[in-house]
């Protein structure tokens, strides 16, 4: 690289003539960088935010000055201070080593730092990079948001970092590997449903330390939807429980009914009982005229919908008990041959 390669930036020119004033120079001479050899600056110098960074020269006996430059700024001549900032000090100046030392490093003090030699009145450069890394923080991030199924969601995720993080959002709900949803700082469903209600993960990535996350909740709302009413069949005089359960959000408040008859717990020898998504009503002893069809209703603020369930008496024709008790009268006869055969032996 030539003069005019100098001239054309201004704080390399300024390099040029605060070293020409430093070691007064005659003009003309030009500084030479990049000295395959000699004098030997270190690789760039990568450190976090808060560490120190050491700047290290190698030099010989040869050399009569040395300095440290920021850019067009004098840091270090020889031992003497030129730096006003207290977190630049100077580590060594022998025969063979001229080093310097910021500490408590920030992400302005990344640039190109100079060391500079004079050896048999001929000056010389050796540039180093300081490179600043911070690690990836989440700076701002949508709160837990609760909306209607069908209406359209926007999360946000602001996060800091150098290198410049990436972001991306992840569903948990949903199985490992298939989550991604976004791989953007802006996570943008429209027409929510139900199935994407659940927590969703922000992550902020970087090579420089563990990845920042935080996580955001999104509810959906929804209307009751019966799920599970199956008719129930109770002998006289035995307890009998009609179940209805219904999904919902906000969960659902139920009512029974008996034909136009709304049911209470202490009337009529019944309990209703609501636990989540279940609700139980029980007879305690059923008689004859308990026995017909019962309406469940279930309610939230977005809808209401109902199921018919029967309580029926023994002659109906139940597969399921049937074939339970036949299983069990089976496993009897069985158990008792057990018995008599090892009774005969
Ligand atoms: C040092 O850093 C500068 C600026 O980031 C870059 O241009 C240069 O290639 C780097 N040199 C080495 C040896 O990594
Ligand atoms: C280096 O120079 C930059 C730009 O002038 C300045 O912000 C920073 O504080 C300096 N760092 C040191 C260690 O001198
Ligand atoms: C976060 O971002 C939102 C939307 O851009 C903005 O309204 C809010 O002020 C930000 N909060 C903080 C703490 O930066
Ligand atoms: C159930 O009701 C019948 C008829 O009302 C009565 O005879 C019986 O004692 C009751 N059983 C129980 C356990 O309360
Ligand atoms: C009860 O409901 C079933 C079907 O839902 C219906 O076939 C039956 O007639 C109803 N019985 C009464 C007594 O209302
Ligand atoms: C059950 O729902 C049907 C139709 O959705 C409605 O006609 C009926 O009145 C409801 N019954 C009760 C007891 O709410």
């Amino acid at each position: 690289m030539g003069v005019g390669g100098y001239l054309l930036l201004p704080w390399r020119f300024l390099v040029v003539l605060s070293l020409r004033l430093l070691f007064l120079l005659p003009t003309g001479v030009p500084v030479r960088s990049g000295d395959a050899t000699f004098p030997k600056a270190m690789d760039n110098v990568t450190v976090r935010q808060g560490e120190s960074a050491t700047l290290r020269c190698t030099v010989d006996a040869r050399v009569t000055r040395v300095a440290w430059l920021n850019r067009s700024t004098i840091l270090y001549a020889g031992n003497d201070k030129w730096s006003i900032d207290p977190r630049v000090v100077i580590v060594a100046n022998t025969k063979t080593q001229y080093s310097i030392m910021i500490q408590d490093v920030d992400v302005y003090d990344e640039g190109p730092y100079t060391c500079s030699v004079q050896t048999d009145n001929h000056p010389k450069t050796s540039r180093v990079h300081l490179i600043v890394q911070v690690p990836p923080q989440i700076m701002n991030i949508s709160s837990d948001i609760t909306v209607n199924e069908g209406s359209s969601v926007t999360l946000l995720c602001l996060a800091i970092g150098r290198p410049e993080p990436t972001v991306t959002w992840r569903h948990l709900s949903v199985k490992e590997g298939q989550g991604f949803v976004s791989e953007d700082e802006y996570l943008e469903i429209s027409g929510i449903t139900r199935d994407q209600s659940g927590e969703y993960e922000c992550s902020a990535l970087n090579d420089v330390a563990a990845p920042d996350v935080r996580k955001v909740k999104i509810t959906v709302n929804y209307p009751p939807y019966i799920s599970n009413a199956k008719n129930t069949g109770v002998s006289l005089g035995q307890k009998g429980i009609l179940r209805c359960e219904a999904s919902a959000v906000p969960l659902a408040e139920f009512q029974w009914f008996k034909e136009e008859t709304r049911l209470a717990t202490g009337l009529d020898g019944v309990r209703i009982e609501n636990k989540g998504r279940m609700s139980t009503l029980t007879f305690f002893n059923v008689s004859e005229k308990d026995y017909g069809n019962y309406t469940c209703v279930a309610t939230n603020k977005l809808g209401i919908t109902n199921a018919s369930i029967t309580l029926y008496g023994p002659g109906a024709v139940i597969d399921g008990v049937s074939s339970a008790s036949r299983a069990l009268a089976c496993l009897w006869l069985l158990g008792t041959l057990f018995v008599h055969f090892f009774i005969k032996f």
